[in-house]
């Protein structure tokens, strides 16, 4: 059992934002795998069928992703959280998106009904005009959001960063600033792909967010560097398919890791990592994760 931003969790694994997270349905069915909490697909104001397809390919060395935040909007995601909400024993975290600090708060209170454990504010994704990494590279817009929706909503409130910037830890202390109870590191890492028979990107909206493997050394890095210099919790996410990725992660400074791209190898990941740490942390003589989160910083 961990607690994080004042939440219990049963373990450090979090199904992260947008996989398996669209319908209360199957975020009950990640908490019963084995997950210490679930995040559900970002939600905005306002219906939105997202970019054309294709909008998802694997990769060698991942996913690249350029959904477009499809989502029925908070009215008519409601049912669904209520759903998750009633039929998961974890907490349950409601991922929003929203063009400016005002438009965040509607979705806010919009889903407030269905009694979500925390918010998660995607600040961060890579390619969605208007919202994402459009408005989570400037810090006084991170700020002005994370303040209006810490001010309104009495749970704690997780603010999710796009690596995509020169100086992540500036973002994330301007959350900190804001409000947030934690920051979520890292988003998907913009890139492309192209079809080399015909010259065409291959992805519909021409480019997107690359997750899996070959960001986690990326994400690493964030991590290490927002937990040196934030006092609120960090969560890692980004590329991690085994409990070995988890406990690195840990070591950079997460209090807890999401998973995402890792769903893909089966729904089973989130007990095989939970386990994996545990074992390790016996092992080797620690008593909860606490004693490895941030450990890299200690060795010179
Ligand atoms: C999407 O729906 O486009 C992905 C969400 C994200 O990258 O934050």
């Amino acid at each position: 059992m961990i607690t994080l931003t004042g939440l219990k969790l049963k373990n450090p694994t979090i199904l992260a934002a947008g996989i398996m997270g669209t319908t209360g349905a199957s975020l009950v069915r990640m908490a019963n795998e084995g997950a210490g909490a679930v995040v559900t697909k970002s939600i905005g104001a306002e219906p939105k069928e997202g970019h054309p397809n294709p909008s998802m390919i694997q990769l060698e060395c991942g996913f690249l992703n350029a959904m477009g935040l499809p989502n029925p909007s908070y009215d008519g995601f409601l049912q669904e959280l209520e759903f998750a909400k009633n039929g998961s024993s974890v907490p349950v975290i409601a991922s929003i998106f929203g063009g400016d600090a005002d438009e965040f708060l509607r979705v806010a209170e919009g889903l407030s009904p269905a009694k979500p454990d925390a918010f998660e504010l995607n600040v961060s994704c890579p390619h969605a005009e208007g919202y994402g990494a459009m408005i989570g590279t400037d810090p006084y817009v991170v700020e002005e959001i994370t303040r209006a929706v810490c001010d309104s909503v009495d749970v704690p409130v997780w603010v999710k960063l796009t690596p995509n910037v020169t100086d992540i830890v500036a973002i994330g202390e301007a959350a900190e600033r804001g409000g947030a109870d934690g920051v979520v590191a890292i988003n998907t890492v913009r890139a492309m792909a192209i079809d080399i028979a015909t010259g065409y990107p291959i992805l519909g909206n021409r480019f997107g967010g690359l997750s899996g493997s070959a960001i986690r050394p990326i994400a690493v890095k964030c991590v290490y560097d927002l937990y040196a210099a934030l006092d609120i919790p960090v969560i890692g996410v980004g590329g991690v398919s085994g409990w070995q990725d988890a406990v690195e992660m840990i070591m950079a400074g997460a209090s807890a890791v999401q998973i995402g791209s890792a769903v893909s190898g089966g729904v089973g990941v989130f007990g095989t990592i939970a386990d994996g740490i545990d074992k390790y942390l016996d092992e080797n003589g620690y008593t909860g994760v606490e004693g490895i989160i941030g450990l890299a910083h200690e060795v010179i």
